[in-house]
């Protein structure tokens, strides 16, 4: 019998098969992210911690953990929350939620965010509702079309490719960047190789799918914003930090860019306040893969980990492969 930690309850009823399988399992009892010391004391003594990623997981958390934490599973696609050196140096397995329903969820609202800039929907709808909307006329909202147009991918894995996949329905061009290029994704997607600087001049979309390390933290930033196509756009679906937020506002001021949707902040759940009174942003409450189907399926997925985990079995998303050989037990 294990003693599992739930940082927050989650949708679904997928924890209960933890219970059945005959393990312990405490949930936070309150509906928001623990603080870092309510996080220390409710970890102490557990074999298990089911995570957010607004749960900060470092070396000194799975310390106070004790030695005998042995996994954490987290109910996320990106784990940037977690110290995973810090977890593999200690023998302690990581286990992450990437699936088809997650990352198609995310794709999709990726076009949800490109087609809402590009149509002003938001802006449009907010001035309809004020009641604005006096008949139709000719130079209302008018926005721009996405077909023949191009679109840049900065980061092409799972979530990048399924989002290049559907850029096909508009007749769009697919730049990609990522560090070597995908042969096989190019015959597959249809999608084209380009330097980084290149795939900024060119692209009147720009999508972010790269995960947050200290090689992407700021990657958007004054320099990249300057290089990026006059009136083209910005779409962050991946990390906040990777773009800097400060810099963007400026670009948005000074009209380089022409609109920027953000589903994820540089310093959540803090948004820097321009964005809000800014016409030409739409921002989002980190809900990409806010859809039934993805969050059920993150459920399953975090509590299916700990179950293979606990019985010995490799889970099918271990992040830190190296550990399992040497892991705790
Ligand atoms: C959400 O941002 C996730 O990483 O799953
Ligand atoms: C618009 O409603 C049109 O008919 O052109």
């Amino acid at each position: 019998m294990a003693k599992i930690f739930v940082t927050r309850k989650i949708p679904g009823d997928h924890l209960e098969k933890l219970t059945k399988d005959g393990h312990e399992v405490v949930i936070s009892e309150f509906n928001r992210p623990l603080t870092g010391e309510e996080l220390v004391k409710s970890v102490a003594g557990v074999d298990v911690i089911l995570s957010l990623l607004t749960d900060r997981i470092d070396g000194d958390l799975m310390d106070a953990a004790g030695p005998q934490l042995k996994m954490v599973s987290n109910y996320a696609v990106g784990f940037d929350n977690i110290d995973v050196k810090a977890a593999t140096d200690r023998g302690i397995v990581v286990a992450n939620t990437p699936s088809e329903e997650v990352n198609e969820a995310v794709a999709e609202h990726t076009w949800a965010l490109a087609l809402a800039i590009a149509r002003r929907i938001v802006e449009a709808d907010e001035a309809t509702r004020r009641g604005g909307y006096k008949g139709w006329e000719p130079d209302i909202f008018l926005g721009v079309n996405l077909i023949g147009k191009t679109l840049g991918v900065i980061g092409l894995g799972r979530i990048g490719s399924m989002v290049a996949r559907r850029a096909r329905g508009y007749n769009m061009t697919v730049l990609y960047n990522k560090h070597e290029p995908d042969p096989e994704a190019e015959k597959d997607l249809g999608v084209v190789f380009a330097p980084l600087d290149e795939l900024l001049a060119k692209s009147d979309f720009v999508s972010l799918h790269v995960p947050l390390t200290e090689e992407t933290r700021h990657m958007i930033n004054k320099e990249s914003l300057a290089k990026m196509k006059k009136g083209s756009f910005l779409i962050n679906t991946a990390r906040g930090p990777i773009v800097d937020e400060r810099d963007l506002v400026e670009a948005l001021k000074a009209g380089q860019l022409s609109g920027a949707a953000l589903d994820v902040y540089d310093n959540e759940p803090n948004i820097d306040p321009e964005f809000l009174v800014m016409p030409n942003t739409i921002t989002t409450p980190h809900i990409a893969s806010a859809t039934w189907e993805a969050r059920n399926k993150m459920g399953e997925d975090a509590v299916g980990a700990i179950l293979d985990c606990l019985a010995g079995e490799k889970p099918q998303n271990l992040v830190n492969k190296e550990v399992w050989e040497k892991r705790r037990k």
